[in-house]
């Protein structure tokens, strides 16, 4: 882990170099697209393309459906700064390079975040192809990016995460899928290190501990958010049942798959929302 003061150091570098590459735009809405999610940021106008290998000190993408750069532009009406792909614990980074690009972004000027990932669902009553909004979240990672030693002082190292998900933004959420006519649940989402799938013995202890969907990603990102402030809405796809729910056996093909049909009402969920934001 990184001091925090290295830490600043390498976000200014990073920030510095996007901004310039970013040409003036000003965006205020941060966009994290998640397995299979990617095709969204192909709608975002008068973009710029940053690929995550360009800024220094940050990691690249290297999970299959995540392009791996930075799009930044108009999408809904708003100036957007989406990442099309993400950073997983599970390609080998640690908690705070998982959480690298979120603070950049807040570097960039970003006020909130919408972060959506493919989930299993855990609740039976979940259907394949549904969209579940955060109400909260398990980090089940083992990891926290603000874990670090610093000698200087951390007067923010202790810091409440009973707001994880913002209330105002859900009701916006809730009001747009209402009006698109797009089923969203919503629920607990428990986020894991992966890459494996869940053993069905775990997907039901995580049902005993009040979990609705579980995955490989988003819980670093919603801490490190939570720690300077921005506002977080999560949206899941539920691209399958997880292990042992109606006998499932949950495979990396099956949530591509689903993603590529559930492609318009996603987009039109995430737009309508952005556009109210
Ligand atoms: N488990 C973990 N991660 C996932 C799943 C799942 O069932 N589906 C999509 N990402």
């Amino acid at each position: 882990m990184l001091e925090r003061t290295v830490l600043e150091e390498n976000l200014m570098l990073s920030a510095y170099v996007l901004k310039e590459r970013l040409g003036g735009r000003k965006p205020a809405v941060g966009l994290v697209l998640g397995s299979g999610l990617n095709p969204l940021g192909n709608e975002i106008e008068n973009a710029a393309y940053v690929p995550y290998a360009e800024i220094p000190r940050m990691k690249t993408s290297t999970a299959e459906s995540h392009v791996g750069r930075f799009v930044c532009g108009t999408l809904g009406g708003k100036e957007v700064l989406c990442m099309q792909g993400r950073l997983h614990g599970y390609e080998g980074n640690n908690a705070q390079e998982v959480a690298y690009p979120v603070w950049l972004m807040e570097r960039m000027g970003v006020e909130a975040i919408i972060t959506t990932n493919a989930a299993g669902a855990v609740n039976e009553s979940y259907e394949v192809g549904d969209f579940c909004m955060m109400a909260d979240q398990i980090n089940f990672t083992g990891r926290n990016p603000i874990a670090a030693a610093d000698p200087a002082n951390l007067s923010d190292r202790f810091f409440s995460m009973t707001d994880a998900f913002d209330e105002g933004l859900r009701a916006i959420a809730r009001e747009v899928a209402q009006e698109e006519n797009v089923r969203l649940q919503e629920g607990v989402y428990l986020g894991l290190l992966g890459p494996s799938f869940e053993t069905p013995a775990e997907i039901r202890m995580f049902r005993g501990w009040g979990a609705d969907t579980v995955a490989m990603s988003v819980c670093e990102e919603v801490i490190a958010a939570r720690h300077v402030g921005l506002k977080m809405l999560g949206i899941s796809l539920v691209s399958n049942m997880a292990a042992g729910i109606e006998g499932a056996s949950p495979t990396g093909i099956e949530v591509l798959e689903v993603a590529k049909m559930r492609e318009g009402d996603f987009k039109r969920l995430v737009t309508g929302i952005v556009a109210r934001m």
